[in-house]
């Protein structure tokens, strides 16, 4: 145990920083990862060389504006391991996130990163609310994907209890959350719904659990559904953020002292929002995609990494390091309906708004004569069955959509139970055009 985690404050000093040290530091490292990738990873030197850039033309934090991106595509024509700046054998671990389309995309992390990436998730784990000694059942996905195992070595970095469990068998999730009484969850929000359905289906009351705090992540978590899950299962819901390429769960969590969006830990990521159409870099505050680029990773530096995740950048509160907002979605999540711009998002948030409707949906988009259509489904909650009520939730729901977004939907009330219950990441749009 390290000395300010005895205070009770943070896991690790460096969460207590200055700014100005901060500045330092990002600087200091910064440099540094661009050198590294400079010398060792080909396809970023290549890309240097086209812009006429080198690693010591970074003077200050803001020269970083001057670098080219690193995107995606990057990874992928790079696949496998052509992006690594270490010897393969220096590798002791793969992930991968698999793309809806094509290769997935390959990360990989050394010893070193490994040690990091614990770090990390230990003092998310920590700041969040959990302690040496919590009883953590661990329902993220373990394999390729990052949320089990991140999970799983920061909860021991920190000293909980792990219950490793991974994703799917909710009957037996349900069970063993019984008989163990963990404090923790860590799963994906709508895993998390799932569960809930699982707990009733056994005649337990999913308020009464043993469950206090969920680590929630891995996709978008509205604050109205955030709300839904923590009336329904009387726990609080703390969210995280993160992704592969960067190095998995533990870029951001929100802090339980103030519960106001997640703590970017920028003593490692440095991120910036740009302008997701012109690449411009914004000002914090603005909305916009969020850019990050690695200060301290081995095997995989990421110079400007395109998340293409939709936010923007808030003041530290609970840490003096910036917080990031709730996730619009992302840039290729966005639908266009006839020209209007539309994230799941704000359709959930209308939902979740009608005390009458479940937060089970699906949004289904077609174009049957040249014009785009949309359809969401939605499931009525228990005790909202009469016919009545039914009519009146459909009219609001449509009223709403027509309101605040500005696209006209067709609502449709579904049976209970008949949309797809998610074990990891939801499916929550099939666009069919
Ligand atoms: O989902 C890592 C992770 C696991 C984070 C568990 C938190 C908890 P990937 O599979 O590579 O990694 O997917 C990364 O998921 O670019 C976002 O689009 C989305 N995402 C992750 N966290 C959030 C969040 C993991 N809190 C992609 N809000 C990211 C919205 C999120 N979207």
């Amino acid at each position: 145990m390290n000395s300010n985690e005895a205070l009770g404050r943070t896991y690790d000093p460096v969460e207590a920083i200055s700014r100005d040290a901060l500045s330092s530091l990002q600087l200091r490292r910064m440099q540094g990862s661009l050198a590294h990738a400079w010398h060792n990873v080909m396809p970023i030197r290549r890309k240097f060389e086209a812009a006429g850039i080198q690693p010591e033309d970074l003077k200050s934090l803001d020269d970083l504006g001057r670098f080219p991106f690193t995107t995606k595509g990057d990874l992928r024509d790079a696949y496998p391991f052509g992006m690594f700046a270490v010897p393969r054998s220096q590798i002791i671990r793969l992930h991968a996130s698999s793309g809806t389309t094509g290769k997935p995309t390959v990360v990989g992390y050394t010893r070193a990163d490994l040690d990091l990436w614990a770090n990390v998730m230990a003092r998310s784990i920590f700041a969040a609310g959990g302690r040496p000694g919590d009883l953590l059942h661990n329902a993220y996905g373990y394999g390729l994907f990052t949320g089990g195992l991140g999970y799983h070595y920061g909860a021991e970095r920190l000293g909980c209890t792990v219950i490793p469990m991974s994703g799917g068998q909710t009957e037996k999730q349900v069970q063993l959350i019984g008989d163990f009484g963990p404090k923790i969850i860590a799963c994906t929000p709508s895993y998390l719904l799932t569960l809930a359905d699982g707990f009733a289906e056994q005649g337990i009351d999913p308020s009464a659990t043993s469950l206090k705090i969920a680590l929630v992540g891995g996709e978008p978590c509205t604050r109205e559904m955030c709300a839904v899950i923590e009336k329904h299962m009387n726990l609080r819901v703390m969210e995280s953020y993160g992704l592969s390429e960067i190095i998995g769960p533990g870029v951001a969590m929100e802090c339980a002292e103030t519960g106001d969006g997640m703590t970017l830990w920028e003593d490692h990521f440095y991120p910036e929002i740009v302008d997701p159409a012109t690449g411009e870099v914004l000002p914090d505050g603005a909305f916009g995609e969020l850019v990050i680029t690695t200060l301290t990773k081995e095997a995989l530096p990421l110079i400007r990494y395109r998340t293409r995740d939709l936010t923007r950048l808030l003041p530290g509160s609970a840490r003096p390091m910036r917080r990031l907002d709730k996730f619009a979605g992302r840039s290729d999540d966005m639908l266009i309906i006839r020209g209007v711009n539309v994230f799941p998002s704000q359709i959930e948030e209308l939902i979740l708004k009608s005390p009458a409707l479940a937060p089970h949906y699906l949004i289904e988009v077609t174009r049957p004569q040249h014009m785009d259509e949309i359809e969401v489904q939605v499931e009525l909650r228990p005790e909202a069955v009469d016919a009545d009520t039914r009519a009146r939730a459909v009219a609001e729901l449509q009223h709403h959509i027509k309101a605040y977004i500005g696209i006209s939907a067709r609502v449709r009330v579904v049976p209970t139970a008949s949309i797809e219950r998610s074990v990891g990441k939801a499916r929550r749009v099939v666009d069919r055009r």
